[in-house]
């Protein structure tokens, strides 16, 4: 038997209301602080994310699900959104039009990464990129939107944690002091971290290895190394999200497994979990469009996972709201009943009445248990004695009343006993 592969999951029915959900509360927010949404392709030229994401990531280096296409190209599945999105901004002339370009997307993402829960090979993410503004009151809006998804969604118990990691112009100073501390500790370190110590040094602040940690709580910082850009820069940022009222921490060590970042980054967890958990992550991004060939042109964004979101709203027992159910299942008894109920059934479609109905003849109760089933409010009994005096049982499951209608009344019927009970989504509720 097949079964869906290692680290993947089936979105069942029954769990789309919690997408649903999400994806409502998103649409909502990115229309109040002004983003539209991009889709770009499921796959890239894998050279887009090794020459962003960076060589010695983890991502790129153990991560990438890239093959060769029939034309010898070397291509990989997408397995972050940022940098998909500037190679769109730079291709589709996105600088000449007034600047930032805010833009979000909800994307699958692929990375081969060691399943556990909350931790998938293929997950999905809303992501949000402002491009073309480098002021640090836009880094303070970006956290301010994620921070209110999260509020909007009525998850409970988050940190906001953020650092600042400095620029091309003090990071290399920086990165000589971390190496100069951590190759006293060498022989202590993790095989990974002996890696990082020539490949990539800023992410030896990120070993997730315990006898590693404890390195990175005595070394260096990058906040107390920055040039007086940056520093000014960080200022800021704070300034602003202490107007916003958010409480945030300087968490010294946040780094981020993606090497595009300068100045800002952040991360926003649940309180009792660690960094494993993080339910979203982002940051500035100054370089990452020139890398690509486009003019320097400043950016921020950050993305959530879906899946995470999920587990803590299940975890945290908020209620969602049922996905809309049929209004309507319309019974019948017998071959006459049958093509008047088919009629009916389509005339309440035509009407946008969401309607069930059998082809194949059961008994009534086996319908009413279908209709029970599917969550229908109402249901419509034709017989051969409703079908010579035109009209129909109308029953409302939730009263266990019923009443003659004529057939076409019905639909009116039931636009007035339903009207106004849609549900409204409010980013605020
Ligand atoms: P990231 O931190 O790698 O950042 O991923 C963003 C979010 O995706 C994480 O915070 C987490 O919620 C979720 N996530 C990551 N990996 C997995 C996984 N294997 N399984 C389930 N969920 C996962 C980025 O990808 C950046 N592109 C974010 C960004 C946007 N920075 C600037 N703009």
């Amino acid at each position: 038997m097949f079964q869906a592969p290692r680290g993947t999951q089936d979105i069942l029915p029954e769990d789309q209301r919690f997408i649903h959900f999400i994806q409502e509360k998103v649409k909502v927010l990115a229309h109040l602080y002004g983003y539209y949404r991009i889709d770009t392709p499921t796959f890239e030229e894998a050279g887009l994310f090794v020459r962003t994401v960076g060589e010695g990531t983890d991502i790129v280096e153990k991560e990438m699900y890239t093959f060769t296409d029939l034309s010898g190209g070397q291509m990989t599945l997408r397995p972050e959104g940022t940098a998909p999105v500037c190679r769109a901004y730079i291709e589709h002339g996105m600088a000449s039009l007034a600047q930032p370009i805010k833009l979000y997307y909800h994307a699958p993402i692929f990375r081969y990464e060691r399943p556990q829960a909350g931790r998938f090979r293929q997950h999905h993410q809303f992501g949000f990129e402002a491009i073309g503004e480098a002021d640090a009151s836009l880094d303070a809006e970006m956290i301010d939107m994620a921070w209110r998804l999260f509020a909007s969604l009525g998850l409970q118990s988050l940190t906001l944690q953020i650092n600042s990691i400095g620029c091309s112009q003090c990071r290399p100073a920086y990165l000589g002091k971390l190496k100069e501390y951590y190759r006293g500790l060498n022989a202590e370190l993790c095989g990974d971290c002996k890696v990082r110590l020539e490949k990539n040094t800023l992410r030896l602040l990120d070993c997730k290895k315990t006898t590693c940690q404890p390195f990175a709580d005595g070394s260096p910082h990058s906040a107390t190394h920055l040039c007086s850009e940056c520093d000014e820069h960080f200022g800021q940022l704070r300034k602003n999200l202490n107007a916003l009222g958010l409480t945030y921490s300087i968490n010294p060590r946040l780094v981020r497994g993606l090497d595009y970042y300068n100045k800002t980054v952040f991360e926003i967890q649940p309180a009792d979990e660690g960094g494993q958990s993080t339910l979203a992550g982002g940051g500035r991004y100054d370089g990452l469009i020139a890398e690509l060939g486009g003019h320097s042109t400043p950016a921020v964004g950050f993305a959530t996972g879906i899946e995470r979101i999920v587990l803590n709203l299940k975890k945290q027992n908020i209620c969602i709201p049922e996905i809309a159910k049929p209004v309507i299942y319309v019974a019948w008894l017998g071959e006459v009943a049958r093509e008047v109920a088919i009629k009916t059934t389509v005339a309440l479609r035509r009407n946008s009445i969401s309607t069930l109905c059998t082809y194949t003849p059961r008994s009534l109760k086996s319908q009413l248990r279908q209709a029970d089933g599917a969550g229908c409010r109402y249901v419509a009994i034709i017989g051969e004695d409703e079908v010579t005096r035109g009209v129909l049982t109308l029953r409302d499951l939730d009263t266990a009343q019923q009443e003659a209608v004529t057939i076409e009344r019905l639909a009116e019927e039931l636009t007035n006993r339903t009207s106004g009970s849609e549900k409204r989504f409010d980013v605020n509720a």
